[in-house]
């Protein structure tokens, strides 16, 4: 046990045009509370499975730490959560201890694992990362499917442990329970103590920095070209006005300052360059989404409730969703506000109670929670009509993504880029009113903060279904929170 010595890692896919990492020289602690971040795509998915030893690379990570992998779904998902917890080694009465620790009860030892909703699940896989002694979990983004309770109750758990690495794009999440800081920065890498507003405050003044000494290089710059130029005026007038000794002298001696300005300038260029290389320039999203100003009824609800095997997925509830209107459903794991959208656009058959009136229109852009599935498995990404493509690609490039990437197989973008392609696949199909579930979740913030924009700015028909408070608040501008009826 000790540290992880990582000692000029180079790593590069094989059919990428840029290396992922280049001579990274890094020591970790055993005992840190390490927050990884950096925009998608950025390698830290990479990262992990580099430490896991699942990449061949260049250089060398030296530890005998051991490490574990979150997420790992169970191989055989119907044996009980007790079994789940323990499969890698590790006693009951241990498990029993970090279950409790991480809010899931005893009644649930027995219970087969895939009958726990999405977030109970992810709090199982992740107290199990640290069954084994001495293990040092890697964890990748595992705020994605939990709802503010549960991320609450992950941050509370991480805060007590010590020796792990936790990606996430969750800022307060991570900030609630980190001492070190690693950021894969767009053309370095920082490792720092401290939390993520530590670093980021840092980051701030350097970029600040960076651009203020740019303008001025650029200043003196202009100002040393002009005085190069003015004086090579002055001396090829002199040569040319007369041919006595004295101006043939002055000339040479102005056609020196020449040079020196010259030499200048070219200095400070020399020094300009890369100045801006760590800098990430976030534009807003140009899309030709309309926005929508009728006022026509898409769905009435009074005392409605869906029903599954006899009972209420929530308490009634009474809603009307119109045209011009951004509707964010909200709630905890579990509560059914997927399963209202599918009901909605008649995906799904089920019993309901209450009254319905509901005339959606027919062209819906709909973000699936299966986004992922959705993707890679669509014959649109690699052989769709190229115009419609580079629509998408457009969108997904503003949206951070390197046009290298886009030409990538889908299989390979990470799963920002990913989600970029879902969301923008939405936006460029003809839509009269889009349907979200999870927008956010794996997107890095840039891209966050780029659709609120969006959305402020086109205001388009929207229903969306979100865990992030900030997304919810600025993009949506009617709420209904789904409760359970225990
Ligand atoms: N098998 C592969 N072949 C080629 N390129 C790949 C492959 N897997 C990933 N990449 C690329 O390498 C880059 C880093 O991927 P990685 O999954 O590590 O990013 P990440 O930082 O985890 O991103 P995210 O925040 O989206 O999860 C991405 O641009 C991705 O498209
Ligand atoms: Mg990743």
């Amino acid at each position: 046990m000790g540290t992880i010595q990582i000692k000029n890692l180079s790593y590069q896919y094989l059919d990428s045009d840029e290396p992922i990492f280049h001579n990274l020289s890094a020591d970790i602690d055993e005992h840190w509370r390490l927050g990884l971040i950096g925009r998608n795509g950025r390698g830290k998915t990479t990262f992990l499975k580099l430490l896991l030893g699942t990449l061949d690379n260049q250089g060398s990570i030296k530890t005998n730490i051991h490490f574990t992998y979150f997420p790992a779904f169970p191989s055989d998902s119907s044996q009980s959560v007790m079994d789940v917890m323990t499969s890698n080694g590790g006693e009951e009465w241990q498990a029993r201890i970090e279950l409790e620790h991480i809010g899931i009860e005893s009644s649930y030892d027995q219970r087969p694992f895939d009958s726990l909703s999405g977030g109970e699940q992810t709090r199982v896989l992740l107290a199990r990362g640290f069954m084994t002694r001495g293990a040092f979990p890697l964890i990748d983004e595992p705020t994605n499917h939990l709802d503010i309770d549960g991320s609450k109750l992950v941050a509370q758990y991480l805060r007590s442990k010590s020796g792990f690495i936790c990606v996430s794009h969750d800022e307060s999440f991570l900030n609630s329970f980190v001492d070190h800081v690693m950021s894969l920065n767009r053309s370095s890498v920082d490792l720092v103590s401290g939390s993520i507003n530590d670093w980021k405050s840092n980051k701030e003044a350097r970029d600040h920095s960076a651009v203020e000494k740019n303008i001025r290089l650029r200043k003196s710059i202009k100002r040393l070209d002009q005085r190069a130029n003015q004086q090579q005026r002055w001396a090829e007038q002199k040569e040319r006005e007369s041919n006595d000794a004295s101006s043939r002298k002055s000339a040479k001696k102005l056609m020196k300052r020449v040079k020196v300005f010259k030499r200048r300038a070219s200095e400070n260029s020399q020094e300009r360059k890369g100045l801006l290389s760590d800098i990430d320039q976030v534009d807003n999203l140009t899309t030709n989404i309309q926005s929508n100003t009728g006022n026509k009824l898409f769905f009435s609800l009074r005392s409605f409730s869906i029903l599954r095997n006899g009972s209420k997925l929530f308490l009634p509830i009474n809603l009307d969703f119109h045209e011009n209107s951004r509707l964010a459903i909200y709630g905890p794991n579990g509560v059914g506000k997927t399963t209202l959208i599918q009901y909605l656009q008649q995906n799904v058959d089920l019993n309901y109670n209450g009254y319905k009136l509901v005339t959606l229109p027919n062209n819906i852009g709909y973000l699936s929670q299966s986004f992922e599935s959705f993707v890679r498995n669509n014959p649109f990404f690699t052989d769709g009509r190229l115009e419609e493509r580079t629509n998408v690609w457009n969108i997904m490039h503003q949206l951070g993504v390197s046009r290298s990437r886009l030409l990538a197989s889908p299989k390979e973008w990470s799963m920002g880029e990913t989600k970029k392609a879902a969301l923008a696949y939405t936006l460029t199909q003809p839509h009269t009113l889009l349907i979200w579930d999870e927008p956010t979740n794996y997107l890095d913030i840039s891209a966050r903060e780029q659709l609120i924009n969006l959305i402020k700015e086109s205001q388009p028909s929207l229903i969306l279904i979100d865990h992030d408070e900030h997304f919810i608040s600025e993009a949506s501008t009617q709420q209904i929170e789904l409760r359970r009826p225990d």
